[in-house]
């Protein structure tokens, strides 16, 4: 499928952890031609940059000062998918300093000529509520723990699927529950649960909101 030519596209995927959403995220930039940017990345960075400095994570002027040191091409990802960083991630991303210092990049981003493909938390409901397309993506509980575990164990790290459920529902519900730009649905996104899709099926579900909102920008 073509963009409607000359017009730019903001599709912005948000979810709970290990929903599919970054993988749908990579597969519609790819599709469309339009960069991606893992927002999770970034407080994934603001996070190593703590540990590494030895600061707390809660430290709200160091994990501040983190944030503003980023740049988005530096992320070792080989370094921040693992385990215990999401879960110090979602400690850092739950500061409101630190969000409002990487608004501006986030949002800087998805303004490229062309449009962009962010995927995330707050995406659709902060980053970009003028978003072409919104998709929400999520999974039930069991299906997601198993992803992440099998993701993991392919990482080559030692994984009790216990433990990675436990994990996923903590972060859930601390992501969830914060007051600076908490995980929620955006009123206009389209859900996508991927509990019983595969990573084709998925994709081509995504690929379908797409296609009908896109029609829909052509016919506005
Ligand atoms: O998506 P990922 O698992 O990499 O995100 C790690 C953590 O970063 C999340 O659990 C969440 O706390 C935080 N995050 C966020 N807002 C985003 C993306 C990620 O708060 N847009």
């Amino acid at each position: 499928m073509a963009l409607n030519s000359g017009e730019a596209m903001i599709i912005a995927l948000d979810g709970p952890a290990a929903s599919g959403k970054g993988t749908l995220a990579r597969r519609l930039a790819a599709h469309f031609g339009l960069p991606h940017l893992d927002t999770g990345l970034l407080y994934r960075a603001a996070a190593r940059a703590l540990i590494d400095s030895g600061d707390r994570l809660d430290d709200e002027s160091r994990a501040v000062a983190a944030a503003r040191g980023l740049a988005l091409t530096d992320f070792n990802e080989e370094v921040l998918r693992g385990r215990e960083m999401g879960e110090a991630a979602s400690v850092v991303a739950a500061i409101p300093a630190v969000r409002a210092v990487l608004l501006d990049t986030q949002r800087a981003f998805a303004s490229r000529p062309g449009g962009a493909v962010l995927d995330g938390r707050d995406v659709g409901t902060v980053i970009c509520p003028e978003a072409d397309v919104k998709i929400f993506v999520t999974a039930n509980l069991e299906t997601r723990a198993n992803r992440r575990a099998l993701e993991l164990a392919k990482r080559g790290e030692k994984v009790d699927y216990a433990d990675v459920l436990a994990d996923i529902l903590k972060r859930d519900q601390r992501d969830s529950s914060r007051t600076s730009a908490p995980l929620l649905r955006a009123d206009d996104a389209a859900t996508l649960d991927t509990t019983h899709l595969d990573v084709n099926a998925a994709f081509a579900a995504a690929l379908k909101i797409v296609s009908g909102r896109a029609t829909h920008m052509g016919s506005a």
